[in-house]
This record gives structure tokens, sequence and C-alpha cells, in this order.
């Protein structure tokens, strides 16, 4: 039997420049390190993202009581033309976060509607995922071109500022800006509005505050995925640092913190333990109860992202809710 050769793609259509420049492991020790001194222990959400929570993460987006990705995919396949219809003139479309770049089609579709052809510019951590989604996009569209770059968003927006291109259309999708605490946000979309112009625009993806009981099903689904994707952490501690977490020492625990706007995510230890990391050559005591910090995400009424789009350099023009109105796409003109 003849195997699937992957397509040729002309070197001219696609270029990926790699900006991760430190051993990604060095970067995970000293910030476990780092985490599990401090009180209360916390961990960063990127680490959530090792290959299995990608996975677990995507297996997140299906579950029912998970509606974020269901919202947002129905808010772009109702509106994506209107959307790109408020952009003036031929545009470019830089992705942050791309991932495998699902919801980017829709987007991309309406654009070719509009124009003959298209220069897609993603940024994301991974460039594994950013070569395999990019190759699977110029299959699909020979209208477009790709130039990726594979780093931090901070890393990413530094290298665009050096370049120049047409009116642009910039995508931060999935609500990921709610991963973001107030100070970060505010300094994550400053540094992308400097790689814009005035009369280029932003859409943003922003999760609604709503009810505790959608909110709190959301992060505690009953199959128990969201609690695996959190303990994944522990699990990749024990794999990649020669940790030993015992994951049934452990559970998931996650609620709705109204007065800060926010779903905070822990995990908690169910016994007394001491847990050892090899290669940082470290012994951590836990309490029963004691819990780990791992991740908040923040939820926004229409009201704060005008605001945060004022304190940016953005003004909130249009808004598209799904049909339940739970979830929110912003398109914000940089001013
Ligand atoms: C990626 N981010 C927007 C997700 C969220 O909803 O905050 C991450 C997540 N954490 C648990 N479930 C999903």
């Amino acid at each position: 039997m003849l195997e699937a050769q992957p397509a040729q793609i002309a070197e001219d259509k696609f270029s990926i420049h790699n900006l991760v420049t430190r051993e990604p492991r060095a970067g995970l020790a000293e910030d476990v390190r780092r985490g599990l001194a401090t009180k209360p222990k916390r961990f960063l959400p990127k680490y959530f993202y090792d290959e299995l929570g990608s996975q677990l993460f995507e297996a997140i987006c299906l579950l029912p009581e998970y509606y974020l990705t269901r919202a947002e995919n129905d808010i772009l396949t109702r509106y994506a033309d209107d959307i790109v219809a408020e952009v003036h003139g031929e545009i470019t479309l830089i992705e942050m976060g791309s991932g495998s770049a699902s919801k980017t089609r829709l987007i991309i579709e309406a654009l070719l509607r509009k124009q003959p052809d298209l220069l897609f510019i993603p940024v994301d951590i991974s460039a594994s995922a950013l070569d395999s989604s990019s190759r699977i996009l110029l299959q699909s569209y020979p209208q477009l071109s790709i130039e990726a770059y594979a780093g931090d968003y901070f890393a990413g927006l530094a290298e665009l500022e050096k370049t120049t291109r047409a009116r642009t259309l910039a995508l931060f999708l999935g609500s990921n800006i709610s991963n973001f605490d107030p100070d970060e946000a505010l300094k994550f979309l400053r540094a992308l509005r400097q790689v814009l112009h005035a009369g280029d625009a932003l859409l943003l993806g922003a999760d609604l505050k709503k009810d505790r009981a959608t909110l709190e099903a959301a992060y505690n689904d009953a199959l128990g995925v969201t609690a695996a994707f959190n303990l994944n952490v522990l699990a990749r501690i024990n794999r990649e640092l020669g940790g030993s977490f015992d994951l049934r020492g452990f559970q998931h625990h996650a609620f709705y913190n109204e007065e800060l706007g926010r779903v905070e995510i822990y995990i908690e230890s169910t016994r007394d333990q001491t847990v050892s990391i090899g290669q940082l050559e470290m012994e951590v005591q836990f309490g029963k109860g004691e819990q780990i910090h791992t991740e908040n995400s923040y939820k926004y009424a229409l009201s704060d992202i005008a605001n945060l789009a004022a304190e940016t350099g953005f003004r909130r023009a249009s808004t598209w809710l799904d049909s339940d109105e739970r979830f929110s796409s912003n398109l914000l003109l940089a001013v």
C-alpha cells in the first residue's frame, strides 16, 4: 500500500521564525521551584500545555459543560462576514496563540470572500503546532501565505513591531485573555497595540460574567476532564523533573469568586504528605487541605472590555454575542 505523502508547500508560501531561546525544561524547573517555595503555593497556567495537557484541553472544548468554545464558534460562524466588513482595505491577519487554528478558518474564509489572497501571521509557543496547523491551512487555501512565529506572546510581538504590514486584523480568541491577571491583560494589550496602526483592529474573544452554577459546572465537568487537565501538571513534574507526586493524594478544586470576577482553580492535597522532586533536589511538605493555585479564569462584563480597550489604546467598536449570550467577540479598533 502506498503511504500518503505530505503535500509540498512552496517555500515562498510558508516560513516559521523560531524565537524560543531557552531550553523549555529549564523554565519549568525554575518556575516550579519558585512556585512551591511561595505561600500559598502556585504554578503558572502555561505549564498545563504539554502534549497531554494540550490534548486534554482539546477534550475540554468538547464537553457539554464547557460552553465557551461552542459559543465562540457560533458567533464566528454567524458573523465572520460582518466582523471582517468592519475593517477596511486589504487585510493582513495576525493571530496570537493560534494553536490548531480551527476557529481561524472562519475568519480566513470571510477574508478570502473579500480579497483575492491573504498573509496570515500566527504566533504560538508551540513550533510543532504551528508547523502542522500551517501546512493544513495552506493545503485548504491556495490563496494563503503564512509567516509564523514560534515563541511567547511578548517575543512574537517584539518581532512583529520591527516589521511593517498592510491594514491588520489581529485575533485573540478563545477567551485566552481570561488567564491573565488584570495587570497582565493591560500589559499584553498595550504590547499588541504597539504593533498596530490607528485603524487596525483586534478581535478579542472574552467569556462573560454569569450565574455561578453555569461557571462552576464549566470548570467541574462530570467526566473529570478538567480535573485531569489540572492534575496533569503534577504528572508533568513527575515526568520531566523526577517528581514523586502521588496523584491519588491530590484533587481538583474550582469555584467562582464573584467578588474578583474569576473562576479560581486549585490542586488540593487530600492528606499530609511529603513530595520529592529529584531534579530540583527539593522536598516539599503538604498539609491536608493545602492548595496549589494553578489558574484564574477572569470573566468580563461588556463594560470591563470597553474599559480595558480604552486603557490600552483601543476603542470597543462592535460586540457580537452567541445565541445564549454567554460569550462575546469584540472588535477593538486601534485609535
Ligand atoms: C484557555 N483558557 C481560556 C481556559 C479557560 O477557560 O480559562 C483554560 C481552562 N482551564 C480550565 N478549563 C479551561
